[in-house]
């Protein structure tokens, strides 16, 4: 494939992503992703913002250690202590990039940065010249650019590119713009900035009004060669464009597009289902691609089409973007072996023999209770066993009853550890669920808000482990827990005191776009 026609994937899912409220991942699960991602052929990973905290920048030097396929990026604000730490943190990749960027709309000028348009010329050239210093591919995005003016826009990006950047990234970052206007303005840009063919022009669009992928696809009929986008969508607020639906409608409709990409469009299922079960975001299942209902045909009348001939009613093979494959059952009888070559192949790595050990012993506990362990029964418990010893665990579960009969109300009794101390509480409550979560509140004080509460079955059948996600607030901090269990009030119970340890223990980090430069 040419330059001309390949379209760069620059994969945001652990940046922008991890912007999501409550999806800020540990070193160990963005170390997974980025291998996922790496698996999936992506050609850029954004892996963080290091400056935002010092687990952030740990996080994003371990990805760049590990991961070799892919080029590892690090997000920057344009001052020299951000640049510097993203220049840091990406020293060990093989191939590397830092990401600058500074806002550009007169709102964002004006009211956020309180900075004249003189000064964002300059902090950005010297941002980008400091960051060529440090790292010879320097990506360079004027945010807010769908709001910024097309005249700024052309003189900041020209003296862009002449202090060094190579790639120019033109962010929607509050998805404002429609299709039209988009593509009309990158078409400009490319036109009016005089040494515009010495960079390769890029799109980050954001989904707020539902177009972020049709946004970033017009943009690729008019030049861009490289779109930011996450798994699932994931990313601030409505999210950013999919990888899956852009891979897919490139891949599908290649007679409408000059450009493809090197995706390796098998691993896009697994990939998602590790994300949303890292995360805790699930995926809807009406989402193209990879929702449970993207391929699934209920009415008769397009069954009876599939049948006779798959191409009435399929535009896309499902198997092609992972739908099942990669399914190999474990069972009881399975040993440490099996287990652990299975989950290499799914890129589950485990780091110490302790984490092995943990994970193993999981599944032997969870294949005495359930016949078939199938491949996202290990990525759920592989996550928890990682998260049990590597995440502060100040609170633990030892031990749970809970008693529910018709017409009588639930009462739960739990026993935890807390802080080395076994301590023992009973609670009624309107459900079992309820109950539980009163029983643990009345030993720890607990005053967060609830914001979600959601159940999933991880496979099929009543044996399924139920996968329970639970979105905790407190004090403008939110934090997802995750847990998972045949018994579903187990499996919340565990995910109740996940969020619980994370609220009382995760440290504050600085968003990159919150405040000034
Ligand atoms: O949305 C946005 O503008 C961003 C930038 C940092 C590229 O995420
Ligand atoms: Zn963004």
């Amino acid at each position: 494939m040419s330059d001309a026609d390949r379209l760069i994937i620059f994969d945001t899912t652990l940046r922008d992503g991890e912007q999501s409220p409550g999806a800020s991942m540990t070193r160990e699960e963005k170390i997974r992703i980025a291998r996922a991602l790496e698996r999936l052929r992506v050609d850029i990973i954004e892996a963080g913002f290091p400056a935002a905290s010092n687990g952030d920048f740990e996080a994003v030097k371990a990805v760049a250690e590990t991961i070799k396929g892919s080029r590892v990026c690090g997000l920057a604000r344009a001052n020299e202590k951000d640049i510097d730490r993203a220049g840091e943190a990406i020293k060990p990749a093989a191939a590397g990039r830092i990401h600058t960027f500074i806002a550009t709309s007169p709102v964002h000028m004006e009211k956020k940065l309180q900075l004249s348009p003189d000064e964002v010329v300059e902090r950005a050239v010297m941002a980008v010249k400091r960051a060529r210093n440090l790292c010879d591919d320097v990506e360079f995005s004027p945010e807010d650019a769908g709001r910024s003016e097309p005249d700024f826009l052309c003189r900041i990006i020209e003296a862009a590119i002449a202090a060094g950047a190579g790639t120019i990234n033109i962010p929607d970052t509050v998805g404002y713009n429609m299709p039209r206007q988009f593509a009309g303005l990158i078409r400009e840009l490319r036109e009016r900035v005089p040494n515009s063919d010495q960079a390769v022009w890029s799109v980050h669009c954001h989904n707020d009004l539902g177009v972020a992928v049709a946004n970033s696809l017009a943009a690729v009929r008019e030049g861009a060669r490289q779109v930011e986008c996450t798994i699932n969508g994931l990313g601030e607020r409505a999210g950013n464009a999919a990888l899956e639906e852009i891979v897919m409608a490139l891949r599908t409709r290649r007679d409408d597009f000059p450009c493809d990409t090197r995706i390796e469009t098998r691993e896009i299922l697994p990939t998602s289902r590790l994300v949303s079960n890292i995360t805790g975001f699930q995926v809807q299942p009406n989402k193209a691609i990879v929702g449970v209902n993207a391929f699934a045909h209920e009415s008769g009348i397009h069954q009876d089409g599939v049948l006779k001939h798959r191409e009435t009613y399929e535009i896309m093979r499902a198997e092609d973007v992972g739908w099942g494959t990669n399914r190999m059952v474990l069972g009881k009888h399975s040993g440490r072996n099996a287990f652990r070559s299975r989950c290499e192949e799914l890129g589950i790595a485990f780091d110490t023999a302790e984490q092995l050990n943990e994970a193993f012993q999981r599944f032997k506990e969870l294949a005495d209770k359930k016949h078939e362990i199938f491949d996202e029964d290990l990525q759920a418990l592989a996550t928890e066993a990682v998260a049990a010893l590597e995440e502060e665990q100040s609170v633990s579960l030892v031990a749970f009853r809970c008693c529910s009969e018709t017409g009588e109300t639930p009462v739960a009794d739990v026993t935890l550890k807390v802080d080395g101390e076994e301590k023992k509480s009973s609670a009624a409550g309107d459900g079992p669920v309820d109950a539980a979560f009163k029983a643990i509140d009345s030993l720890l004080e607990v005053r967060a808000e609830l914001l979600l509460y959601s159940v999933n079955n991880i496979t099929t059948g009543t044996d399924a482990q139920g996968e329970v996600t639970v979105r905790l607030e407190r004090g403008g901090r939110v934090v997802n827990g995750q847990g998972s269990d045949t018994d579903i009030v187990i499996a919340s119970a565990k995910a109740y005191l996940n969020a619980l340890n994370r609220l009382r223990t995760s440290a504050g980090r600085t968003h990159p776009q919150a405040e000034g430069v």
